[in-house]
């Protein structure tokens, strides 16, 4: 198995924390590698719902190491708060069991002050972020002003480093946004105390995966976010601050491309999205209702309502081109059930009616298209029992063969319901 990478492939909450589950028993440890508490993984595990936003869901499997890795981006408060939360639920977050890496950049209060002030002042245009403090953090880090991990175990370092970070940032809020913000003193002190309760977690993280390859342990890498939020190939600027594609595991894990060979790509059975940006088969009717109360599409991190609507396999295509998919993981299938018609968006009709099969990186060529459909009938039995695919209706595997046909990978898994058991594995996993 060596190195698998679970990717979102529409625009996130695709369900990954339960295929990420599953995969982990067969795997020695678990790495995130890009994003922030921005992430929202849902669990169900025996009737009790874990909801995890910075430390992988590997957790949930005590003999199983996790890593946070340099592309991660850490808000040490959120880290310190969940450890308590799975502390109290009796899951061990003791040091051996979750690696930090020492290069990845913290999230500071003037991140979330900046990100909450610039929404507001986006008005309607707002991008509809998570207001974590994601894009302001990633923001540092590229100016080379970031806060890093090894930071918080220096603390005269550290000092200087939110001063400088904050010098202009809070200047910016007060004058120009109307936003006070604490001293760098006061955060310092904050972060100190942090750094002390994080000092045994934070290491060389690239260096213990390296390690952990070269003793033939396998390693599954957590996407978070979807490909589509991805900052270079989603849709911009209505996307997040990192990459989401499969590519970024390597860099912000720290290893070489060769270790890669499994890129497993979820696919919710119908689109969501949070926030602004296009979605050209979002439905705003009572299909569109259906989706969102029967799948619970509520933000995890935000409990924002999600836009929905039908399939679209030119997003999906797209995903499989930009992070080298190898297999679909079908999420939420078990939603669609009742639904007497189901519609998949194959392609975009141009304003000059030309076809498109793949996104255009103009929003005003997109806010132009009309989604092309073909139409399928649904299905009325329950699928949460079914344990094979020929225990799927013949609907149910017509509109998968459909999904398969326009994307061009097989399927690997298809969930029907949210028990972590409640999973297809396709014969050629
Ligand atoms: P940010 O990542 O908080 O800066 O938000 C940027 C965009 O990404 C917004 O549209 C968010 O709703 C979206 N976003 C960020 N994280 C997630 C996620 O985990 N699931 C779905 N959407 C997300």
């Amino acid at each position: 198995m060596a190195c698998v990478v679970v990717v979102g492939s529409q625009w996130g909450d695709e369900g990954k924390g339960k295929l990420v589950d599953l995969l982990t028993q067969q795997v020695d440890a678990i790495v995130r590698f890009q994003g922030g508490n921005n992430a929202g993984h849902t669990l169900v595990v025996n009737d009790e719902k874990f909801i995890l936003h910075l430390i992988p869901s590997g957790i949930l499997h005590q003999d199983k190491v996790c890593y946070i890795g340099n592309g991660v981006i850490i808000d040490p408060n959120v880290l310190i708060n969940e450890f308590a939360e799975l502390n109290e639920r009796g899951i061990s977050t003791a040091p051996q069991r979750l690696r930090i890496s020492d290069r990845a950049h913290v999230i500071l209060p003037h991140h979330i002050a900046l990100d909450k002030a610039r929404e507001a002042a986006l008005g309607e245009a707002a991008i509809g972020t998570t207001c974590r403090g994601i894009g302001p953090c990633y923001e540092d880090k590229a100016a080379r002003v970031g806060v890093r991990m090894i930071d918080l175990l220096e603390p005269d370092t550290l000092k200087a480093k939110i001063a400088q970070a904050m010098a202009e940032k809070s200047f910016l809020l007060r004058k120009f946004y109307d936003t006070p913000l604490p001293s760098s003193d006061e955060v310092w002190r904050d972060y100190a105390e942090y750094g002390r309760i994080l000092t045994p977690y934070i290491t060389d993280v690239s260096l213990e995966l390296h390690e952990a390859i070269q003793a033939g342990q396998n390693l599954l890498f957590e996407g978070a976010q979807g490909i589509h939020l991805d900052l270079d190939h989603g849709t911009y600027p209505y996307v997040t601050s990192s990459n989401p594609v499969a590519g970024s595991a390597c860099v912000g894990a720290g290893l070489g491309p060769q270790h890669f060979s499994k890129i497993i790509g979820l696919v919710k059975a119908y689109t969501t999205r949070v926030g602004g940006g296009p979605f050209l088969s979002e439905l705003h009717d009572a299909n569109g209702n259906w989706l969102r109360e029967k799948g619970q599409e509520y933000g995890s991190t935000t409990g924002r309502p999600r836009r929905c609507g039908w399939l679209d396999t030119v997003v999906i295509r797209q995903a499989v081109r930009l992070s080298g998919i190898t297999s679909l993981a079908i999420t939420k299938l078990d939603v669609l059930t009742g639904l007497p018609m189901l519609r998949i968006c194959t392609g975009y009709q141009k304003a000059d009616g030309g076809l498109l099969s793949y996104n255009s990186a103009s929003l005003l060529i997109q806010s132009e298209c009309t989604p092309v459909y073909e139409d399928y009938p649904g299905w009325e039995e329950d699928i949460s029992t079914a344990r094979a695919y020929a225990d799927l209706p013949a609907n149910c595997q017509a509109y998968l063969q459909a999904i398969t046909r326009h994307v061009g990978v097989p399927l690997g898994y298809i969930s029907v319901s949210p028990e972590r058991n409640a999973t297809i594995v396709m014969e050629h996993n």
